[in-house]
Protein backbone atom coordinates (compact mmCIF):
# COMPACT_ATOMS: atom_id res chain seq x y z
CA UNK A 1 0.00 0.00 0.00
CA UNK A 2 1.46 3.78 -0.74
CA UNK A 3 2.14 5.31 2.58
CA UNK A 4 2.41 9.38 2.11
CA UNK A 5 4.76 10.03 5.20
CA UNK A 6 4.56 13.94 6.56
CA UNK A 7 7.10 14.80 8.69
CA UNK A 8 6.93 17.82 10.95
CA UNK A 9 10.07 19.58 11.31
CA UNK A 10 9.12 23.52 11.13
CA UNK A 11 9.14 24.69 14.48
CA UNK A 12 11.99 26.85 16.01
CA UNK A 13 13.29 25.04 18.77
CA UNK A 14 13.27 28.01 20.82
CA UNK A 15 14.22 26.14 24.06
CA UNK A 16 17.59 24.99 22.36
CA UNK A 17 19.49 28.07 22.54
CA UNK A 18 21.52 26.52 19.32
CA UNK A 19 22.11 28.38 15.70
CA UNK A 20 22.11 25.02 14.78
CA UNK A 21 18.63 23.73 13.58
CA UNK A 22 16.62 21.19 16.30
CA UNK A 23 16.41 18.61 14.06
CA UNK A 24 19.98 18.86 13.03
CA UNK A 25 21.12 18.59 16.47
CA UNK A 26 23.01 14.78 16.22
CA UNK A 27 21.54 11.85 18.41
CA UNK A 28 24.26 8.67 18.42
CA UNK A 29 26.11 10.57 15.40
CA UNK A 30 23.54 11.65 13.05
CA UNK A 31 21.03 14.74 12.97
CA UNK A 32 17.42 13.74 15.34
CA UNK A 33 15.39 14.18 11.73
CA UNK A 34 17.71 11.91 9.63
CA UNK A 35 16.78 8.70 12.75
CA UNK A 36 12.91 9.78 11.38
CA UNK A 37 13.81 9.69 7.79
CA UNK A 38 15.73 6.14 8.05
CA UNK A 39 12.74 4.74 10.36
CA UNK A 40 10.09 5.78 7.51
CA UNK A 41 12.69 4.72 4.19
CA UNK A 42 11.85 1.11 5.79
CA UNK A 43 8.13 1.43 5.37
CA UNK A 44 7.11 -0.46 1.88
CA UNK A 45 5.88 2.26 -0.25
CA UNK A 46 6.95 5.45 1.69
CA UNK A 47 7.14 8.63 -0.01
CA UNK A 48 8.00 11.26 2.09
CA UNK A 49 7.31 14.74 2.72
CA UNK A 50 9.06 16.77 5.55
CA UNK A 51 7.36 20.04 6.10
CA UNK A 52 10.01 22.88 7.20
CA UNK A 53 9.96 26.36 8.38
CA UNK A 54 12.80 27.93 10.73
CA UNK A 55 16.02 27.50 8.99
CA UNK A 56 14.53 25.73 5.69
CA UNK A 57 17.29 26.20 3.84
CA UNK A 58 20.41 25.02 6.29
CA UNK A 59 18.10 21.76 7.51
CA UNK A 60 17.39 20.68 3.31
CA UNK A 61 21.08 21.37 2.31
CA UNK A 62 21.88 18.29 5.30
CA UNK A 63 19.34 15.91 3.26
CA UNK A 64 20.37 15.83 -0.74
CA UNK A 65 18.11 12.92 -1.25
CA UNK A 66 15.94 13.50 -4.48
CA UNK A 67 13.04 11.41 -3.00
CA UNK A 68 11.68 13.84 -0.25
CA UNK A 69 9.25 16.18 -1.12
CA UNK A 70 10.00 19.76 0.55
CA UNK A 71 6.72 21.38 1.65
CA UNK A 72 7.34 25.79 3.22
CA UNK A 73 5.57 26.55 6.23
CA UNK A 74 6.37 30.36 6.50
CA UNK A 75 4.44 30.68 9.61
CA UNK A 76 4.58 28.73 12.48
CA UNK A 77 0.27 28.46 12.91
CA UNK A 78 0.67 25.10 14.45
CA UNK A 79 0.10 21.92 13.79
CA UNK A 80 -2.94 21.23 11.53
CA UNK A 81 -1.54 24.75 9.20
CA UNK A 82 2.04 22.57 8.93
CA UNK A 83 0.04 19.48 7.50
CA UNK A 84 -1.58 21.41 5.54
CA UNK A 85 1.41 22.78 3.29
CA UNK A 86 1.91 18.65 2.83
CA UNK A 87 -1.57 17.85 1.28
CA UNK A 88 -0.45 18.84 -2.53
CA UNK A 89 2.31 16.23 -2.57
CA UNK A 90 -0.08 13.48 -0.89
CA UNK A 91 -1.04 10.80 -3.54
CA UNK A 92 -4.50 9.22 -4.01
CA UNK A 93 -5.80 6.06 -2.56
CA UNK A 94 -2.77 6.20 0.04
CA UNK A 95 -2.38 6.60 3.58
CA UNK A 96 -1.20 9.47 5.53
CA UNK A 97 1.42 8.68 8.10
CA UNK A 98 2.21 11.67 10.47
CA UNK A 99 5.33 11.90 12.46
CA UNK A 100 7.60 14.49 14.23
CA UNK A 101 11.16 15.50 13.04
CA UNK A 102 12.15 15.74 16.57
CA UNK A 103 10.92 12.49 18.17
CA UNK A 104 13.71 10.31 16.87
CA UNK A 105 13.75 6.85 18.35
CA UNK A 106 10.19 5.79 16.84
CA UNK A 107 10.17 2.56 16.03
CA UNK A 108 9.15 0.93 12.71
CA UNK A 109 7.40 -1.84 14.04
CA UNK A 110 4.89 0.40 16.37
CA UNK A 111 4.75 2.89 12.58
CA UNK A 112 3.67 -0.90 10.64
CA UNK A 113 1.00 -1.34 13.12
CA UNK A 114 -0.52 2.14 12.68
CA UNK A 115 -0.54 1.79 9.13
CA UNK A 116 -1.36 -2.14 8.89
CA UNK A 117 -4.40 -1.38 10.51
CA UNK A 118 -7.63 -3.20 10.00
CA UNK A 119 -9.56 -0.86 9.97
CA UNK A 120 -8.04 1.42 6.64
CA UNK A 121 -10.62 4.12 7.21
CA UNK A 122 -10.32 4.98 10.85
CA UNK A 123 -7.93 7.20 12.53
CA UNK A 124 -5.36 5.51 13.95
CA UNK A 125 -3.75 7.55 16.86
CA UNK A 126 -0.69 6.49 18.84
CA UNK A 127 -1.37 7.46 22.38
CA UNK A 128 0.83 6.67 25.32
CA UNK A 129 0.32 6.50 29.40
CA UNK A 130 2.69 9.04 31.14
CA UNK A 131 3.17 9.75 35.05
CA UNK A 132 3.98 12.93 33.80
CA UNK A 133 1.42 14.07 31.37
CA UNK A 134 2.35 17.66 31.34
CA UNK A 135 2.47 19.70 28.31
CA UNK A 136 0.96 17.01 26.11
CA UNK A 137 -2.23 16.84 24.70
CA UNK A 138 -5.04 14.66 26.78
CA UNK A 139 -6.53 12.05 25.22
CA UNK A 140 -10.77 12.14 26.27
CA UNK A 141 -12.61 9.01 26.40
CA UNK A 142 -16.03 8.45 26.53
CA UNK A 143 -17.05 7.41 29.62
CA UNK A 144 -17.84 3.55 30.21
CA UNK A 145 -16.87 1.97 33.23
CA UNK A 146 -13.42 0.18 32.05
CA UNK A 147 -12.25 4.07 31.21
CA UNK A 148 -11.32 2.08 27.50
CA UNK A 149 -14.11 3.63 25.77
CA UNK A 150 -13.89 5.57 21.81
CA UNK A 151 -11.47 8.38 22.13
CA UNK A 152 -13.63 11.90 21.63
CA UNK A 153 -11.16 14.49 21.63
CA UNK A 154 -7.36 15.51 22.56
CA UNK A 155 -7.13 18.34 24.58
CA UNK A 156 -3.99 20.66 24.79
CA UNK A 157 -2.37 21.66 28.36
CA UNK A 158 -3.37 25.23 27.98
CA UNK A 159 -7.20 24.54 26.99
CA UNK A 160 -7.93 21.38 29.75
CA UNK A 161 -10.04 21.33 32.38
CA UNK A 162 -8.56 20.34 35.98
CA UNK A 163 -10.04 17.27 35.52
CA UNK A 164 -8.87 16.51 31.87
CA UNK A 165 -5.29 17.32 33.01
CA UNK A 166 -5.44 14.14 35.52
CA UNK A 167 -5.66 12.42 32.77
CA UNK A 168 -2.52 10.36 31.94
CA UNK A 169 -2.98 9.03 28.53
CA UNK A 170 -1.52 11.27 26.41
CA UNK A 171 -1.66 12.30 22.46
CA UNK A 172 1.93 11.39 20.52
CA UNK A 173 1.33 13.60 17.71
CA UNK A 174 1.51 10.10 15.70
CA UNK A 175 -1.31 9.39 13.43
CA UNK A 176 -2.28 7.87 10.53
CA UNK A 177 -5.43 7.98 8.20
CA UNK A 178 -6.17 7.99 4.59
CA UNK A 179 -5.05 10.48 2.81
CA UNK A 180 -8.10 11.69 1.08
CA UNK A 181 -9.91 11.97 4.63
CA UNK A 182 -6.91 14.22 5.54
CA UNK A 183 -7.43 16.44 2.77
CA UNK A 184 -10.90 16.89 3.27
CA UNK A 185 -10.93 17.16 6.82
CA UNK A 186 -7.47 19.47 7.53
CA UNK A 187 -9.83 22.27 6.04
CA UNK A 188 -12.47 22.17 8.57
CA UNK A 189 -10.22 23.28 11.37
CA UNK A 190 -10.46 26.72 13.57
CA UNK A 191 -7.92 28.34 15.30
CA UNK A 192 -10.27 29.20 17.62
CA UNK A 193 -8.48 27.97 20.98
CA UNK A 194 -6.14 29.50 23.83
CA UNK A 195 -2.89 29.55 21.43
CA UNK A 196 -5.26 30.83 18.55
CA UNK A 197 -3.62 27.89 16.99
CA UNK A 198 -4.71 25.45 14.03
CA UNK A 199 -4.34 22.20 16.03
CA UNK A 200 -4.14 18.93 14.36
CA UNK A 201 -5.53 17.14 17.57
CA UNK A 202 -9.10 19.10 16.06
CA UNK A 203 -9.06 16.25 13.74
CA UNK A 204 -10.61 14.06 15.75
CA UNK A 205 -13.97 15.58 15.99
CA UNK A 206 -13.75 16.26 12.60
CA UNK A 207 -13.16 12.74 11.54
CA UNK A 208 -15.91 11.92 14.41
CA UNK A 209 -18.44 14.03 12.39
CA UNK A 210 -17.48 12.31 9.04
CA UNK A 211 -18.85 9.18 11.10
CA UNK A 212 -14.88 7.84 11.11
CA UNK A 213 -13.95 5.84 14.19
CA UNK A 214 -10.58 6.39 16.31
CA UNK A 215 -8.22 3.89 16.84
CA UNK A 216 -5.44 4.01 19.20
CA UNK A 217 -2.12 1.98 19.78
CA UNK A 218 0.91 2.53 21.92
CA UNK A 219 4.49 2.10 21.66
CA UNK A 220 6.03 -0.92 23.35
CA UNK A 221 8.89 1.80 24.41
CA UNK A 222 7.91 5.34 26.02
CA UNK A 223 11.39 6.18 24.57
CA UNK A 224 10.01 5.65 21.23
CA UNK A 225 7.89 8.74 21.65
CA UNK A 226 10.06 11.23 23.90
CA UNK A 227 10.56 13.97 21.52
CA UNK A 228 13.41 16.88 22.16
CA UNK A 229 13.10 20.06 23.54
CA UNK A 230 16.19 21.00 25.73
CA UNK A 231 19.35 19.64 25.63
CA UNK A 232 18.77 17.59 28.93
CA UNK A 233 16.21 15.67 26.81
CA UNK A 234 18.51 15.29 23.78
CA UNK A 235 20.82 13.94 26.59
CA UNK A 236 18.58 11.85 28.24
CA UNK A 237 17.89 10.54 24.62
CA UNK A 238 21.17 9.75 24.22
CA UNK A 239 21.57 7.74 26.67
CA UNK A 240 18.57 5.40 25.82
CA UNK A 241 19.33 5.17 22.24
CA UNK A 242 23.31 3.92 23.04
CA UNK A 243 21.66 1.84 26.17
CA UNK A 244 19.71 -0.02 22.82
CA UNK A 245 23.00 0.02 20.32
CA UNK A 246 24.71 -1.68 23.77
CA UNK A 247 21.76 -4.13 24.30
CA UNK A 248 22.01 -4.97 20.56
CA UNK A 249 25.85 -5.85 20.64
CA UNK A 250 25.62 -8.02 23.99
CA UNK A 251 22.98 -10.00 21.98
CA UNK A 252 25.54 -10.62 19.36
CA UNK A 253 28.05 -11.80 21.70
CA UNK A 254 29.81 -9.11 22.50
CA UNK A 255 31.22 -8.54 26.04
CA UNK A 256 30.92 -4.78 27.31
CA UNK A 257 32.51 -4.38 30.61
CA UNK A 258 30.39 -1.08 31.13
CA UNK A 259 27.07 -1.36 28.64
CA UNK A 260 26.75 2.32 30.06
CA UNK A 261 30.13 3.55 29.38
CA UNK A 262 29.97 3.05 25.77
CA UNK A 263 29.12 4.92 22.82
CA UNK A 264 28.66 3.90 18.89
CA UNK A 265 28.41 7.30 16.90
CA UNK A 266 27.80 5.36 13.68
CA UNK A 267 27.82 1.64 12.40
CA UNK A 268 29.19 -0.88 14.47
CA UNK A 269 29.26 -4.46 13.08
CA UNK A 270 31.14 -7.24 15.28
CA UNK A 271 32.46 -10.97 15.07
CA UNK A 272 32.34 -12.84 18.18
CA UNK A 273 33.92 -13.04 21.36
CA UNK A 274 34.67 -9.57 21.31
CA UNK A 275 35.70 -7.49 24.68
CA UNK A 276 35.13 -3.61 24.86
CA UNK A 277 36.77 -2.31 28.02
CA UNK A 278 35.05 1.06 29.65
CA UNK A 279 34.65 4.39 27.81
CA UNK A 280 35.32 3.15 23.95
CA UNK A 281 34.29 5.29 21.43
CA UNK A 282 32.90 4.34 17.72
CA UNK A 283 32.54 6.07 14.84
CA UNK A 284 31.33 5.82 11.55
CA UNK A 285 31.61 2.46 9.93
CA UNK A 286 33.45 0.10 12.05
CA UNK A 287 33.89 -3.70 11.82
CA UNK A 288 35.95 -5.59 14.11
CA UNK A 289 37.01 -9.45 13.30
CA UNK A 290 36.22 -12.29 16.51
CA UNK A 291 38.17 -12.23 19.21
CA UNK A 292 38.85 -8.58 19.30
CA UNK A 293 39.90 -6.82 22.84
CA UNK A 294 39.61 -3.43 22.95
CA UNK A 295 41.28 -1.34 26.07
CA UNK A 296 39.96 1.37 28.08
CA UNK A 297 38.96 4.73 26.25
CA UNK A 298 39.80 3.86 22.83
CA UNK A 299 38.18 5.95 19.90
CA UNK A 300 38.12 4.13 16.72
CA UNK A 301 36.31 5.52 13.80
CA UNK A 302 36.20 4.34 10.14
CA UNK A 303 38.25 0.67 10.49
CA UNK A 304 38.28 -2.64 9.76
CA UNK A 305 39.70 -4.52 12.26
CA UNK A 306 40.86 -8.10 12.00
CA UNK A 307 40.83 -11.29 13.94
CA UNK A 308 42.11 -11.86 17.37
CA UNK A 309 43.57 -8.21 17.44
CA UNK A 310 44.63 -6.74 20.66
CA UNK A 311 43.86 -3.04 21.05
CA UNK A 312 45.34 -1.57 23.99
CA UNK A 313 44.17 1.61 25.93
CA UNK A 314 43.93 4.90 24.86
CA UNK A 315 44.64 3.96 21.64
CA UNK A 316 42.67 6.55 18.76
CA UNK A 317 42.10 4.85 15.43
CA UNK A 318 40.62 7.53 12.86
CA UNK A 319 39.88 6.06 9.43
CA UNK A 320 38.23 8.34 7.12
CA UNK A 321 35.49 7.87 4.30
CA UNK A 322 36.72 10.27 2.11
CA UNK A 323 40.65 9.96 2.90
CA UNK A 324 40.98 6.45 3.79
CA UNK A 325 39.38 3.35 5.97
CA UNK A 326 41.99 2.23 8.81
CA UNK A 327 42.67 -2.09 7.96
CA UNK A 328 44.20 -4.05 10.60
CA UNK A 329 45.15 -7.40 9.78
CA UNK A 330 44.66 -10.70 11.94
CA UNK A 331 46.35 -10.54 15.27
CA UNK A 332 48.06 -7.11 14.98
CA UNK A 333 48.36 -5.71 18.77
CA UNK A 334 48.11 -1.92 18.79
CA UNK A 335 48.81 0.28 21.67
CA UNK A 336 48.53 1.62 23.94
CA UNK A 337 48.91 5.50 23.10
CA UNK A 338 49.15 4.70 19.39
CA UNK A 339 47.36 6.69 16.68
CA UNK A 340 46.75 5.21 13.51
CA UNK A 341 45.13 7.51 11.29
CA UNK A 342 43.46 7.57 7.20
CA UNK A 343 44.90 5.25 5.06
CA UNK A 344 46.77 3.18 7.71
CA UNK A 345 46.69 -0.72 6.70
CA UNK A 346 48.37 -3.06 8.81
CA UNK A 347 49.05 -6.54 7.83
CA UNK A 348 48.89 -9.64 10.26
CA UNK A 349 51.26 -9.72 13.39
CA UNK A 350 51.71 -6.35 12.88
CA UNK A 351 52.93 -4.68 16.41
CA UNK A 352 52.36 -0.62 16.74
CA UNK A 353 53.22 0.36 20.26
CA UNK A 354 53.28 3.48 22.27
CA UNK A 355 53.64 6.72 20.70
CA UNK A 356 53.44 5.90 17.30
CA UNK A 357 51.60 7.49 14.56
CA UNK A 358 50.82 6.21 11.28
CA UNK A 359 49.14 8.05 8.42
CA UNK A 360 48.44 6.60 4.62
CA UNK A 361 51.23 4.12 5.88
CA UNK A 362 51.01 0.44 4.53
CA UNK A 363 53.01 -2.39 7.12
CA UNK A 364 54.05 -5.88 5.80
CA UNK A 365 53.27 -8.64 8.10
CA UNK A 366 54.88 -9.03 11.16
CA UNK A 367 56.79 -5.36 11.25
CA UNK A 368 57.24 -3.74 14.25
CA UNK A 369 57.19 0.09 15.21
CA UNK A 370 57.07 -0.29 18.92
CA UNK A 371 58.11 3.26 20.01
CA UNK A 372 57.40 6.86 19.98
CA UNK A 373 57.62 7.00 15.54
CA UNK A 374 55.66 9.20 12.79
CA UNK A 375 55.53 6.92 10.13
CA UNK A 376 53.23 8.86 7.32
CA UNK A 377 53.10 8.28 3.36
CA UNK A 378 55.02 5.08 4.02
CA UNK A 379 55.21 1.35 2.24
CA UNK A 380 56.70 -0.74 4.50
CA UNK A 381 57.67 -4.78 4.04
CA UNK A 382 57.02 -7.35 5.72
CA UNK A 383 59.54 -8.06 9.05
CA UNK A 384 60.73 -4.51 9.41
CA UNK A 385 61.94 -3.10 12.16
CA UNK A 386 61.07 0.30 12.83
CA UNK A 387 63.16 1.67 16.05
CA UNK A 388 61.84 3.95 18.43
CA UNK A 389 61.91 7.63 17.49
CA UNK A 390 62.17 7.32 13.98
CA UNK A 391 60.25 9.53 11.52
CA UNK A 392 59.41 9.56 8.14
CA UNK A 393 60.27 13.35 7.36
CA UNK A 394 57.08 13.32 4.59
CA UNK A 395 56.41 16.97 3.85
CA UNK A 396 59.02 19.36 2.64
CA UNK A 397 56.20 22.53 3.67
CA UNK A 398 54.72 22.21 -0.07
CA UNK A 399 54.28 18.51 -0.91
CA UNK A 400 54.21 15.04 0.53
CA UNK A 401 56.81 12.24 -0.05
CA UNK A 402 56.93 8.45 0.02
CA UNK A 403 59.22 6.65 1.77
CA UNK A 404 59.42 3.04 0.83
CA UNK A 405 61.50 0.21 3.19
CA UNK A 406 61.93 -2.80 1.91
CA UNK A 407 61.47 -6.26 3.69
CA UNK A 408 63.53 -7.44 6.24
CA UNK A 409 65.20 -3.33 6.87
CA UNK A 410 66.59 -2.44 10.44
CA UNK A 411 66.41 1.26 10.82
CA UNK A 412 67.85 2.58 14.17
CA UNK A 413 66.64 3.99 16.50
CA UNK A 414 66.02 8.06 16.21
CA UNK A 415 66.77 7.41 12.53
CA UNK A 416 64.84 10.57 10.23
CA UNK A 417 64.28 9.64 6.81
CA UNK A 418 64.04 12.44 4.46
CA UNK A 419 61.30 11.53 2.17
CA UNK A 420 61.58 10.33 -1.09
CA UNK A 421 63.86 7.80 0.09
CA UNK A 422 64.37 3.97 -0.12
CA UNK A 423 65.65 1.50 1.77
CA UNK A 424 66.33 -1.51 0.24
CA UNK A 425 65.39 -5.20 1.76
CA UNK A 426 67.37 -6.62 4.94
CA UNK A 427 69.42 -2.65 4.96
CA UNK A 428 70.42 -1.52 8.38
CA UNK A 429 70.36 2.13 9.07
CA UNK A 430 72.66 3.20 12.40
CA UNK A 431 70.77 4.65 15.40
CA UNK A 432 70.43 8.57 15.16
CA UNK A 433 70.67 8.58 10.79
CA UNK A 434 69.16 10.88 9.28
CA UNK A 435 68.82 9.02 5.91
CA UNK A 436 68.55 11.22 2.70
CA UNK A 437 69.26 8.81 -0.33
CA UNK A 438 68.60 5.84 -1.48
CA UNK A 439 69.99 2.86 0.88
CA UNK A 440 71.05 0.10 -1.21
CA UNK A 441 69.50 -3.93 -0.11
CA UNK A 442 71.73 -5.64 2.48
CA UNK A 443 74.09 -2.24 3.45
CA UNK A 444 74.62 -1.01 6.61
CA UNK A 445 74.04 2.62 6.20
CA UNK A 446 75.29 5.23 9.24
CA UNK A 447 74.09 9.16 8.37
CA UNK A 448 75.36 10.96 11.50
CA UNK A 449 78.39 13.01 12.87
CA UNK A 450 81.22 10.89 13.84
CA UNK A 451 81.89 10.62 17.26
CA UNK A 452 84.94 12.23 18.73
CA UNK A 453 85.87 11.63 22.37
CA UNK A 454 88.13 14.48 23.90
CA UNK A 455 90.44 13.53 26.62
CA UNK A 456 91.15 16.03 29.81
CA UNK A 457 88.34 18.13 29.04
CA UNK A 458 87.22 19.74 32.46
CA UNK A 459 83.53 20.99 33.80
CA UNK A 460 82.52 24.19 34.06
CA UNK A 461 82.78 25.10 38.14
CA UNK A 462 80.22 26.88 39.77
CA UNK A 463 80.05 30.56 40.68
CA UNK A 464 80.70 31.58 44.14
CA UNK A 465 77.77 33.61 45.40
CA UNK A 466 78.03 37.08 46.20
C1 LIG B 1 1.77 18.58 19.98
C2 LIG B 1 0.31 18.13 20.06
C3 LIG B 1 0.07 17.51 21.44
C4 LIG B 1 1.00 16.35 21.65
C5 LIG B 1 2.45 16.80 21.46
C6 LIG B 1 3.37 15.59 21.45
C7 LIG B 1 -1.00 19.66 18.69
C8 LIG B 1 -1.88 20.85 18.69
N1 LIG B 1 -0.55 19.27 19.88
O1 LIG B 1 1.94 19.59 20.96
O2 LIG B 1 -1.29 17.05 21.51
O3 LIG B 1 0.83 15.82 22.95
O4 LIG B 1 2.63 17.46 20.20
O5 LIG B 1 4.69 16.00 21.45
O6 LIG B 1 -0.74 19.07 17.65
N2 LIG B 1 5.31 22.12 14.03
C9 LIG B 1 5.35 22.64 12.77
N3 LIG B 1 4.66 23.78 12.50
C10 LIG B 1 3.89 24.40 13.43
C11 LIG B 1 3.86 23.85 14.73
C12 LIG B 1 4.57 22.72 15.01
O7 LIG B 1 6.03 22.10 11.89
O8 LIG B 1 3.28 25.40 13.09
C13 LIG B 1 6.08 20.89 14.32
C14 LIG B 1 7.19 21.11 15.32
O9 LIG B 1 8.41 21.40 14.67
C15 LIG B 1 7.25 19.76 16.03
C16 LIG B 1 5.82 19.24 15.95
O10 LIG B 1 5.21 19.96 14.90
O11 LIG B 1 8.08 18.85 15.35
C17 LIG B 1 5.07 19.42 17.24
O12 LIG B 1 5.00 20.79 17.55
P1 LIG B 1 5.03 21.33 19.02
O13 LIG B 1 4.94 22.80 19.00
O14 LIG B 1 6.17 20.72 19.75
O15 LIG B 1 3.64 20.74 19.56
P2 LIG B 1 3.18 20.62 21.05
O16 LIG B 1 2.62 21.91 21.49
O17 LIG B 1 4.25 20.01 21.86
CA1 LIG C 1 6.59 19.49 21.57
Amino acid sequence: MAIDVIILAAGQGTRMKSALPKVLHPLGGKPLLAHVIDTVNHLDGAQITIVVGHQAEAIKDNFTDNNINWAEQTDQLGTAHAVAQALPYLRNNSQALIVYGDVPLIELETLTALVDSVNESALRLLTAQLANPTGYGRIVRADNDDGDGEVVAIVEQKDATPEQLEISEINTGVMCLPSESLKSWIPEIKSDNVQKEYYLTDIIAVAKAHGHRIITSQPRSLNEVEGVNTRLQLAKLERAYQAQIANRLMDAGVSLADPQRFDCRGDLKVGTDVFIDLNCLFEGNVCLGNGVRIGPNCVIANANIGNDVAIKANTVIEGSTSKGLVTVGDRVQIGPFARLREGTTLAEDVRIGNFVETKKALLGSASKANHLSYLGDAQIGEGVNIGAGTITCNYDGVNKHQTKIDDGAFIGSNTSLVAPVSIGGGATIGAGSTICKAVPADNLSVGRGIQRNIKGWARPVKKKQD
